[in-house]
């Protein structure tokens, strides 16, 4: 048995986990009948057939390990099939090194972009297993994917920090967290932290709703606010615009991002003395909380259950708290949203937490 395994697309908490946890099921599994090929840095080391023959004792001391010890690359799915002059299309190349390295099956851990390639690898006949991989949490038929809940604490960590200074100086503050479609870790950090307001990409904000909440909280007595802003979310204007539209406006902004612009504007209309933070990539680095340990673990062996099955074609997924396969045709192209009706945004209502619409 010949297994490749790879891990594409942003790295996120729990690759190294759910990488050990493939490696060690399957050892235990087939013992000495078993290769595993560690391909580098996502696609392309499949595309290049640049990979290196695994050695158990690689799959040890990994668990707590941040980043992904194979590497990672982003290889856009729409340039898969682009092939001109020198530049082969891309599928074609990861179908030969895969023939060439002798694969029984390739292990793909990635996010959605990563799904679709994935998916069309597999309807051109390789023997495909995927793991959800992702801070956004935003893949389709998973309740949850591995490096979400370890970015969820660590944004909760920036928010109870910028909490304590936010309170010293009566100041507004804009914290910026990752999610350029979704919002589910901004809602998910903004209701742990106790967040004022949470803006996502889900729900269009309105600035004057915006800033009458912050006048009544000033008006009450609280004289901070913490504002947990998701990367991509867009006011009501920007919501009507196309999505042609929105990348000419922004483009078109002069300030770094969307908090850096929002601050302007609060500033503007109330007066405030308004600071952005912006956590960036450190939401994606470090160790992997307990719990996505555990899922990574979960994942991992799962992959490997279905390899010795035989049944390939498939994320592994948590649905109603159980491990299941869920065919990848399935899970392709298809983005998880926040559900702008679901329990937590009505919590998160129901104690007076905003959401600027
Ligand atoms: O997909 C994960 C993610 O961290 C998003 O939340 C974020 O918008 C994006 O990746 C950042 O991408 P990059 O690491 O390429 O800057």
């Amino acid at each position: 048995m010949r297994v490749g395994i790879l891990t594409s697309g942003g790295d996120c908490q729990g690759l190294n986990a759910a990488i050990r946890a493939v490696g060690k099921a399957l050892i235990e599994k087939y013992e000495e009948d078993i290769t595993i090929l560690g391909i580098r840095d996502g696609y392309r080391g499949l595309i290049e057939g640049d990979y290196k023959e695994m050695d158990p004792k690689d799959f040890s001391g990994i668990l707590t390990l941040g980043g992904t010890i194979l590497g990672t690359s982003r290889q856009p799915f729409k340039e898969m099939r682009l092939s001109s002059g020198d530049q082969p299309d891309k599928i074609e190349c990861m179908k030969k090194n895969y023939k060439r390295m002798k694969l029984d099956c390739v292990v793909i851990l990635g996010g959605n972009g990563t799904h679709k390639t994935a998916n069309l690898l597999s309807q051109e006949g390789l023997n495909v297993i995927t793991l959800p991989k992702t801070i956004d949490n935003d893949l389709w038929n998973t309740e949850m994917t591995f490096g979400f809940s370890s970015a969820v604490e660590t944004a909760t960590t920036v928010i109870d920090a910028i909490h304590s200074t936010a309170t010293s100086h009566g100041r507004v503050f804009i914290i910026e967290l990752m999610g350029h479609k979704v919002g589910w870790l901004t809602l998910h950090a903004g209701v742990a932290g106790g967040a004022d307001a949470i803006l996502l990409p889900e729900i269009p904000y309105d600035i004057d709703s915006i800033c009458s909440m912050l006048k009544l909280r000033k008006r009450s007595g609280k004289q901070f606010s913490i504002l947990a802003v998701a990367e991509g979310a867009l006011s009501k204007e920007e919501a009507q615009l196309s999505k042609k539209e929105l990348k000419a406006k922004r483009a078109k902004m002069t300030e770094p991002s969307l908090s850096y612009r929002l601050a302007k504007e609060i500033g503007a209309k109330t007066g405030d003395e308004v600071r952005v933070t912006i956590p960036g990539h450190f939401q994606r680095g470090g160790s992997p909380c307990p719990y996505d340990r555990v899922l990574s673990t979960r994942f991992g062996t799962a992959a490997a259950r279905l390899i010795q099955e035989g049944r390939f074609g498939y994320m592994v997924a948590l649905q109603n708290q159980k491990i299941v396969p869920v065919p990848l045709s399935e899970v392709a192209g298809k983005l998880k949203a926040v559900p702008i009706d679901c329990e937590l945004i009505q919590s998160a209502r129901d104690i007076g937490i905003s959401f600027g619409d």
